[in-house]
C-alpha cells in the first residue's frame, strides 16, 4: 500500500504527458506509421446474409492498373485453426453475415483498392436467413456461460411465491436496441514481415493479445510477432479483441511479399468490429409495504452469431445490487445470421441497469416511496449472491452526496407537475455500478547511473490516460518526482501485460509497476544507494488479487439528470446531469473526470439517441455512419456535474483505484428515462427515447 504521506503526484489533476503529441500531430496512430514500399488493401463484403459463394470473377479487378493481388477463399493461405471460426478469414466459401469478408484486394493506391474491391462479382448460393431478434421465439438457447465465465442463470428462495405474495409488484419488460461502438480512430492495421517474423502496427486495446492470436493463426512462436500500438483514439471495446482485418492484413502482407496498410471505414465498422447486442429484459420486483424488495427476477434474451457465440452478462449486475431472499436472474440466446456482437463500454452492467434502474423507478413510484430512499433501504449488508463483505460499498454515500448538490430535497415527486412554457421538467435518479477486477500483469523498474528511472509494461492508452497516469503511479511509488521516469507502453517487446479493458488497466498495469519500483528500491538499498555502473534492473508481477476470493468488490455511483421535454414537439433536452462516483482512489483528477463525462456523455447518447437499425430483408445495419447513426454531440450536452467521494479501499490494489473507464455509462440513461417519466407521467421502457414515444 502507498501510504497517503508518500503520495505527492498521485490523485493530481496533471494535464496529459501526451497531450503535446496529440496536438501537434506527431503522435502516430496505427494507419500513420510510414512504411517504404506500402501497399494497400480494401476489402469485399458479403452481400448475403447466409448461404455460400459460388463464384468470385475477380477478372475485372486484375486489369486494374496498381493491383497487386486478389485474394479470396479459393487462393487465400491457409491458416491454422483456432478457436475463434470469425478470425477463419478467406478459409471456407460459407457466408454467416452480411458485410463478412469475402475477398480482400491489394494495391499500390487506396483509391486503386477501393476500385478494384468494387469490381469483384462475386455470386452466391443464399439461403434463407434469420436476423431479428425475438423474444418469444421457440428455439432460444441457454448458453453455458455468459461473459467473461459466469453462471448463465442463478437462483435463490422462491421467486414466483414471493411475487404471489408481495404487497408490491411490479412486471416489465425493457428493450435497448443493438449499439454500434464508435471510436473516433476506426480500426486499422498495419503488416510488415521479415526474415524475424511479422510487425504489426495495429489500433487495439492489447498488443500481447494480438500477438497470441496472429502466432496461433498463422503458426508462429509469439516471440516472432511484434504488435506496436502506442497511440489508439478510442476503443470502448470494440478494439478488445482483434477483429477480421487484422488477420487478413498479416496474410496480405504475406502473400504480397511487402507491407500492407488496411484501415476500416466508418461504414465497415457496422458489418465486422462487434457491437452491443440488442436486448429483451423482463425484470420482476416485490416489495413489502416498508419498500423492502422480497424478490427480484431479471431474466434476458439477446442475440448471438451463428459463426461464433457472444453471451452478454445483461443480468450480472442485478445479482448484487440489492437484497432481496428471492432472487433469480436467466440469460437466453437467439441465435442469428447476424454479425457477432462483441464488447462495447460498460457490457452487461450498461444496458443490465437501465433495466433494473428503471424498475426500480417504477417501484418506487408503486410504494409511494422516494426513489433513492426506496435504494437505501435495499443496500445489502453482503455481496447477496456470495454471501462475501464488500471490501467497500460507497453508493449509498454517493446517493446521499447528489441529492444534497441535485437539490433533490425540494423535489414533488408527482410526474408532470412542472414546467417552463411549452417544456415539461423532470428529475430522475439511478445508480451505478461497475466490478473492480485485475488481471496479471508485469513491469520492469530499471535505474541508470544517472538516475533516470525507467518503467516498462505493455499496456495501452486508449485515449483514457494511461499514459500519465501510470507515469504518476510510478513516480510516487519510486518515491522520485514525475519528470525523473520515463515511461515505455504500446509494445508487445515490453513485459506482458493485460489488456486496457473491464475498467482494470490502471489497478493491474499500476500492482505490477508497484512491485517492481518496490524491488527495485529495495535493491538500491542492498546497494547502499549508489547506483551500480550497468544500473539496477527489478521485475515487478501484478497477479490476481487473492482479496478477490474473500470480498465482492465494485464501484457504485449516483446518476442524477434533468429533462426538459418539449409538450409540441416531444424533443428531449438534458440541461443538467450530475454523476456522483465511488471508484477507490482517483489516480488523476482531471484524465478521471474526462473518463466519467465520457461516459456520462454516452449514456444520453444511449437515452436519447444511438439505436443500429436492422433491414430484416438483408440483415445488416442501414444507418451505418454519423449521418444517420446520432450520437450526441456538443450541443446535446448541458451541464455536466462530475465528482467523487472520498474511498479508502485497502483491499482492491496497492493503490486503491477501482477503474472508472466504465462506470460513467452506467446508469445514466435510466436516470433520463425516470427523469422523463416525471416530467411527462410516460414511462418508456424502450430505448432510445425518441419524440414518437412521447407524443399522442
Ligand atoms: Mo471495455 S467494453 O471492457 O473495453
Amino acid at each position: 500500500m502507498i501510504s497517503s504521506t508518500q503520495q505527492r503526484v498521485v490523485g493530481q489533476p496533471l494535464n496529459r504527458i501526451d497531450g503535446p503529441k496529440k496536438v501537434t500531430g506527431t503522435a502516430a496512430y496505427a494507419f500513420e506509421h510510414s512504411l517504404d514500399d506500402v501497399t494497400y488493401a480494401f476489402p469485399v463484403q458479403s452481400t448475403i446474409a447466409k448461404g455460400r459463394i459460388v463464384s468470385v470473377d475477380a477478372s475485372a479487378a486484375r486489369e486494374l492498373p496498381g493491383i497487386i493481388t486478389v485474394l479470396t477463399h479459393e487462393n487465400a493461405p491457409r491458416l491454422k485453426p483456432q478457436n475463434n471460426p470469425e478470425l477463419a478469414v478467406l478459409q471456407s466459401n460459407s457466408v454467416a453475415y452480411r458485410g463478412q469478408f469475402v475477398a480482400l484486394v491489394v494495391a499500390e493506391t487506396l483509391e486503386v483498392a477501393r476500385q478494384a474491391a468494387d469490381a469483384v462479382v462475386v455470386r452466391y448460393e443464399e439461403q434463407p436467413h434469420r436476423v431479428v431478434l425475438r423474444a418469444d421465439s421457440s428455439d432460444l438457447y441457454k448458453p453455458d456461460h455468459v461473459n467473461p465465465n459466469y453462471e448463465t442463470d442463478t437462483a435463490s428462495g422462491d421467486v414466483e411465491a414471493a411475487l404471489a405474495s408481495a404487497a408490491v409488484s411490479i412486471d416489465h419488460t425493457y428493450t435497448t436496441p443493438a449499439y454500434h461502438n464508435n471510436p473516433l480512430e476506426p480500426h486499422a492495421t498495419v503488416a510488415r514481415w521479415s526474415s524475424d517474423g511479422v510487425t504489426l502496427y495495429d489500433s487495439t486495446q492489447g498488443e500481447h493479445m494480438v500477438r497470441d492470436i496472429v502466432a496461433k493463426a498463422f503458426g508462429l512462436e509469439p516471440e516472432r510477432v511484434r504488435v506496436i500500438s502506442p497511440y489508439v483514439g478510442g476503443g470502448f471495446g470494440s478494439k478488445g479483441t482483434p477483429h477480421p482485418h487484422v488477420i487478413l492484413t498479416v496474410m496480405a502482407a504475406q502473400v504480397v511479399g511487402r507491407p500492407v496498410k488496411f484501415a476500416l471505414t466508418r461504414q465497415h465498422m457496422f458489418a465486422v468490429a462487434g457491437y452491443r447486442t440488442p436486448t429483451n429484459q423482463r425484470i420482476r420486483l416485490g416489495a413489502d409495504h416498508d419498500g423492502r424488495l422480497t424478490a427480484i427476477a431479471h431474466d434476458v434474451v439477446e442475440q448471438t452469431a451463428t459463426i461464433q457465440e457472444f453471451a452478454e452478462q445483461t443480468a450480472l449486475p442485478t445479482r448484487m445490487m440489492y437484497a432481496a431472499p428471492n432472487r433469480s436472474t436467466t440469460h437466453r440466446l437467439a441465435r442469428l445470421d447476424v454479425p457477432v456482437p462483441a464488447w462495447m463500454r460498460a457490457p452487461g452492467e450498461c444496458p443490465g441497469m437501465f433495466a433494473l434502474e428503471s424498475a426500480m423507478d417504477e417501484l418506487a413510484i408503486a410504494c409511494n416511496f422516494d426513489p433513492i430512499e426506496l435504494r437505501i433501504r435495499n443496500e445489502p449488508t453482503v455481496d447477496p449472491e456470495t454471501g462475501h463483505p464488500f471490501s467497500s460499498r460507497g453508493l449509498v454515500a454517493c446517493l446521499r452526496e447528489g441529492a444534497q448538490r441535485f437539490g433533490w430535497q425540494t423535489r414533488d415527486p408527482r410526474p408532470g407537475r412542472h414546467s417552463d412554457g411549452r417544456w415539461l421538467i423532470g428529475t430522475g435518479v439511478a445508480a451505478s455500478t461497475y466490478p473492480t477486477r485485475r488481471r496479471p500483469s508485469t513491469a520492469i523498474a530499471r535505474v541508470d547511473r544517472e538516475g533516470r528511472y525507467s518503467v516498462l509494461i505493455d499496456a495501452t492508452d486508449i485515449g483514457t490516460g494511461a499514459w500519465t497516469v501510470l507515469t504518476q503511479i510510478a513516480a510516487d511509488a519510486l518515491d522520485v518526482p514525475l519528470e525523473r521516469v520515463h515511461l515505455e507502453i504500446g509494445d508487445t517487446v515490453l513485459p506482458r501485460a493485460s489488456l486496457a479493458g473491464g475498467s482494470m488497466g490502471t489497478a493491474s498495469w499500476g500492482t505490477a509497476i508497484v512491485e517492481a519500483a518496490r524491488k527495485l528500491l529495495a535493491r538500491l538499498q542492498e546497494e547502499h544507494g549508489v547506483i551500480p555502473a550497468g544500473g539496477l534492473e527489478a521485475i515487478g508481477e501484478g497477479g490476481e488479487n487473492p482479496e478477490a476470493k474473500r470480498f465482492a468488490m465494485h464501484a457504485y455511483g449516483a446518476q442524477f439528470a434533468e429533462v426538459h421535454v418539449n409538450i409540441d414537439t416531444g424533443e428531449v433536452r438534458v440541461p443538467r446531469l450530475l454523476g456522483v462516483f465511488a471508484a477507490g482512489r482517483i489516480m488523476n483528477a482531471k484524465t478521471a473526470r474526462s473518463q466519467l463525462l465520457g461516459g456520462m456523455t454516452m449514456g444520453v447518447s444511449m437515452a436519447l439517441h444511438e439505436e443500429s437499425i436492422l433491414d430484416p430483408r438483408f440483415g445488416d445495419y442501414v444507418n451505418h455512419d454519423f449521418a444517420e447513426y446520432h450520437i450526441t454531440t456538443n450541443a446535446d450536452v448541458g451541464t455536466i456535474d462530475v465528482s467523487w467521494i472520498d474511498e479508502d479501499d485497502p483491499y482492491v490494489n496497492p493503490m486503491g483505484a477501482k477503474g472508472i473507464g466504465e462506470i460513467g455509462i452506467v446508469g445514466t440513461a435510466a436516470a433520463i428515462a425516470n427523469a422523463v417519466y416525471h416530467a411527462t407521467g410516460i414511462r418508456v421502457r424502450d430505448l432510445p427515447i425518441t419524440l414518437d414515444k412521447l407524443l399522442p
